[in-house]
């Protein structure tokens, strides 16, 4: 993340058949990133309301993500189809059932 190349998203979007798809993995990527980034800074601060500010923003950056995996999972069959697959597999193995409408914490 921190000194890596952003990608040339202009080159992308004249390059790729399917940039949409791409610009959005792009962007889960990024949100992934500020979530793991902000939570680490909450675990390392001494200061109660950095920390604070840090989930809470990090919570944000959760419902970034799915508005953006909602659209790629619109947007590519195949990936929704796998989601599905990975979710039953995990299912199989734990036992454990995820829907993201109904979370169990
Ligand atoms: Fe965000």
């Amino acid at each position: 993340m921190f000194g890596a190349e952003l990608p040339d998203i202009a080159a992308l979007a004249k390059n790729a058949g399917d940039a949409d798809r791409e610009f959005l993995r792009l962007s889960i990527m990024a949100e992934l990133d500020a979530i793991n980034l902000y939570e680490q800074i909450a675990g390392l601060t001494k200061n109660e309301d950095i920390r604070k500010v840090m989930l809470d923003v990090a919570r944000e950056e959760k419902t970034h993500m799915g508005e953006f995996q909602t659209m790629l999972l619109l947007l590519d069959g195949e990936q929704t189809e796998e989601l599905e697959k990975g979710a039953l597999e995990v299912e199989e193995i734990t036992g454990r059932r995820f829907s993201p409408h109904k979370t169990g914490r």
